[in-house]
C-alpha cells in the first residue's frame, strides 16, 4: 500500500511531464495598455511584499507539488534551495504519506532548516491532529488545504464522498493554530465556493484554475484501461477565478495559479485581483528537463520580466500594480457576470 502511494507519487511527475495541457486559462482575454510617457527607473521598481509579515522579494510562490516519492526529496531539497536563495515561499506536495510511512518523511522534514516561509499541505478531510502532525513535519508557517474533487473521481483508488468537507474546513479554520489557505489543485473555485469559505472563516484562498496541470488527464494516464478525454477542460479558467472571487470580497488573500507560465501572466493575475501569484508545473519542468541552474535563473528572469512590464505600466510597487486598468475581451468577457 505504502509502495504504491510512493509510486503514485512518482508516476504524478512523469505523466505531468507527458500531459498536453491545452486548455487555457484565458489571462490572454487580459488587455492592459502600454503606457509611453513612464516617469520612472527601473531600479526604483520594488517587486517585495509582505506575506505572513515577512518581507519576500517578489509576488510569487513555488506551489505545492511532491515529497514521498522516489524523486520527492530531491525536488524538495532543489526547489527549496532555490527558494530560500530567492526569498519567495515553498509549499511542499502533500503530506498525507508521511503520515503512515515514517520513510517518507525525511523529503519534508529537509525544509525545517531552511530559512524561507513553508507552507504546508494536505487534504481537505484531514483532522486538526493531522494537520497539526504535517505542519510540524516541516516547521509551518501556513498550510494549505487542497480540494481536488476531479482528481480523486477519476483516480480507481480516489475518494468518492465527500461530504462533512465544509464542516471540516470550519473546525480548521477555528481551532487549528497555523492559518491556512484553501486550494484548488487545477479545476479553480467559484464565486459560490468562496463565499462559502469566507463564511466558514477562510482568509486565504488558491483559486488554483484550469488551464495549466491537469489533474484529470494525470490520473487518466496511469490507467490505460480508462479513458476520461472528455473532462480534460473541465474547470474554470484561473482568470475568471480570479475576478469571481475578488468580486465577493476586497479582504480575502488571493493566490493566483493554474496556468502561470511568465511575468506576463504573473502581472495580470495581480492587475485583476490576486495579491500573488503560485507556479508549479512549469518550475517543474525547468528543474527536471534544464536543472537546478535553469530552475533558478527561470524565477530570477520572472522577477527582471516583472520589472520590465511594470516599467511599460508605469508603476513602482505591487500596491500600485494592483490599482492598473484592464479590459476583458473575448471568451473571458462572454464568461464573466
Ligand atoms: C501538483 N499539485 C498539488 N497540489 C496540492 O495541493 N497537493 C499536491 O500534492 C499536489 N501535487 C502535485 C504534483 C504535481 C506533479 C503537480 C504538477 C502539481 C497541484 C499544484 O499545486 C497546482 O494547484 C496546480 O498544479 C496548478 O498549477 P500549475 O501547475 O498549472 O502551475
Amino acid at each position: 500500500m505504502i509502495e504504491k502511494r510512493r509510486e503514485r507519487k512518482d508516476q504524478h511527475i512523469e505523466n505531468y511531464l507527458k500531459s498536453q495541457s491545452l486548455t487555457n486559462n484565458l489571462l490572454e482575454d487580459i488587455y492592459i495598455e502600454h503606457k509611453a510617457l513612464s516617469d520612472i527607473a527601473i531600479d526604483e521598481i520594488d517587486t517585495s511584499i509582505e506575506f505572513l509579515g515577512r518581507k519576500i522579494a517578489m509576488p510569487i510562490m513555488v506551489n505545492a507539488m511532491t515529497g514521498g516519492g522516489e524523486a520527492g526529496a530531491d525536488i524538495n531539497e532543489d526547489l527549496s534551495s532555490i527558494c530560500e536563495s530567492l526569498n519567495i515561499p515553498m509549499a511542499v506536495g502533500s503530506e498525507a504519506i508521511a503520515i503512515d510511512d515514517e520513510e517518507s518523511r525525511e523529503s519534508f522534514t529537509l525544509l525545517k532548516d531552511k530559512d524561507l516561509i513553508k507552507v504546508g499541505n494536505l487534504g481537505s478531510e484531514r483532522s486538526i491532529e493531522d494537520f497539526t502532525f504535517a505542519a510540524d513535519l516541516i516547521g509551518a508557517d501556513i498550510m494549505q488545504v487542497h480540494l481536488n474533487m476531479a482528481q480523486e473521481l477519476v483516480m480507481p483508488e480516489g475518494d468518492k464522498d465527500f461530504r462533512g468537507i465544509r464542516d471540516n474546513i470550519k473546525n480548521l479554520s477555528e481551532n487549528f493554530a497555523t492559518p491556512i489557505i484553501v486550494k484548488e489543485t487545477g479545476a479553480g473555485i467559484s464565486k459560490e465556493v468562496a463565499k462559502d469559505l469566507i463564511d466558514l472563516g477562510v482568509k486565504y484562498i488558491d483559486v488554483s484554475g484550469k488551464g495549466g496541470t491537469n489533474f484529470i488527464e494525470i490520473e487518466d494516464l496511469r490507467d490505460m484501461d480508462t479513458d476520461f478525454s472528455e473532462l480534460y477542460n473541465w474547470g474554470i479558467p484561473t482568470a475568471k477565478a480570479i475576478i469571481d472571487v475578488r468580486s465577493i470580497s476586497r479582504d480575502v488573500f488571493i493566490i493566483a495559479s493554474g496556468g502561470l507560465r511568465n511575468a506576463m501572466d504573473v502581472v495580470k493575475s495581480i492587475i485583476i485581483g490576486a495579491d500573488m501569484a503560485a507556479v508549479s508545473g512549469e518550475v517543474l519542468k525547468y528543474l527536471l528537463h534544464g536543472g537546478y541552474m535553469a530552475c533558478e535563473s527561470y524565477l530570477k528572469d520572472l522577477n527582471d520580466k516583472i520589472k520590465i512590464i511594470m516599467c511599460l505600466l508605469g508603476v513602482k510597487n505591487i500596491e500600485e500594480l494592483k490599482k492598473v486598468d484592464y479590459k476583458i475581451v473575448g471568451r473571458l468577457k462572454e464568461l464573466i457576470d
